[in-house]
């Protein structure tokens, strides 16, 4: 089995031992490498029953039914959540997460790998009363990513905090790829739009202040 490097990251993050809700579980390879390696047991779940099925065949290949539970649902519905469950959703965007989070109780662990807008995500689950405990940047297959481990509890922020991101602010490689893509996009911002560009450039200098 292959796991990606993004989910052997997020499993990284996983508590030793937790009981795992894997959200959008696809072919449940995180949730295998988890009950091999990190003596988690898991719920898998999925909306897609395609994806569930592709789940519990590979789910039986490695003779883990007793180790990983399948449940076809939509987001944490229906699912009994414990406080120390430990909430895996990983793969898809912002809103649907934000969405599937807003409308469940939820656990005291969380741990969020979205495809795009980061800074909202933050914003949003700090509101829902969490404060974030990791963050990890990453590249798989030259693509960013970054990996949020949110924990029950408060922690006062700042914007900057949720803009990079309150440990990512201190990761020199992150702010370098950060440096270069604002500066891709700062060449491709034509002349005339002024007030665009010198938000561009002021996130720059910004950055460049704090490597
Ligand atoms: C791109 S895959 C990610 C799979 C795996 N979690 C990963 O990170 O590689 C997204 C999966 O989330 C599922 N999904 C999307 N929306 C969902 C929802 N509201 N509830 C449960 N699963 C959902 C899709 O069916 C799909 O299997």
């Amino acid at each position: 089995m292959n796991l990606s490097k993004r989910l052997e990251v997020v499993a990284t993050l996983v508590d030793v031992g937790a009981r795992v809700i894997d959200v959008g579980c696809d072919h449940a390879y995180l949730d295998i490498y988890l009950t091999k390696n990190n003596s988690n047991k898991c719920i898998a779940t999925d909306i897609n029953p395609n994806a569930l099925e592709n789940a519990k065949k590979n789910i039986k290949k490695h003779k883990l039914q007793n180790k990983i539970e399948t449940i076809l649902t939509d987001g944490l519905t229906s699912l009994d959540i414990k406080d120390d469950d430990n909430i895996v959703i990983a793969g898809m965007g912002t809103h649907t997460i934000l969405d599937i989070l807003k409308t469940n109780n939820l656990s005291n662990t969380l741990i969020i790998s979205s495809n795009n807008d980061i800074e909202l995500l933050r914003r949003e689950v700090v509101k829902l009363g969490y404060y974030i405990d990791s963050e990890i940047f990453l590249f798989d297959k030259d693509k960013p990513y970054i990996i949020i481990k949110f924990i029950r509890g408060y922690k006062k922020y700042k914007d900057i905090d949720y803009v990079i991101g309150p440990i990512l602010k201190n990761n020199t490689d992150y702010k370098k790829y950060l440096i270069l893509k604002y500066n891709k996009i700062l060449n491709s911002i034509s002349k005339r739009k002024v007030l665009l560009r010198l938000k561009y450039k002021f996130k720059i200098s910004i950055l460049k202040i704090k490597l």
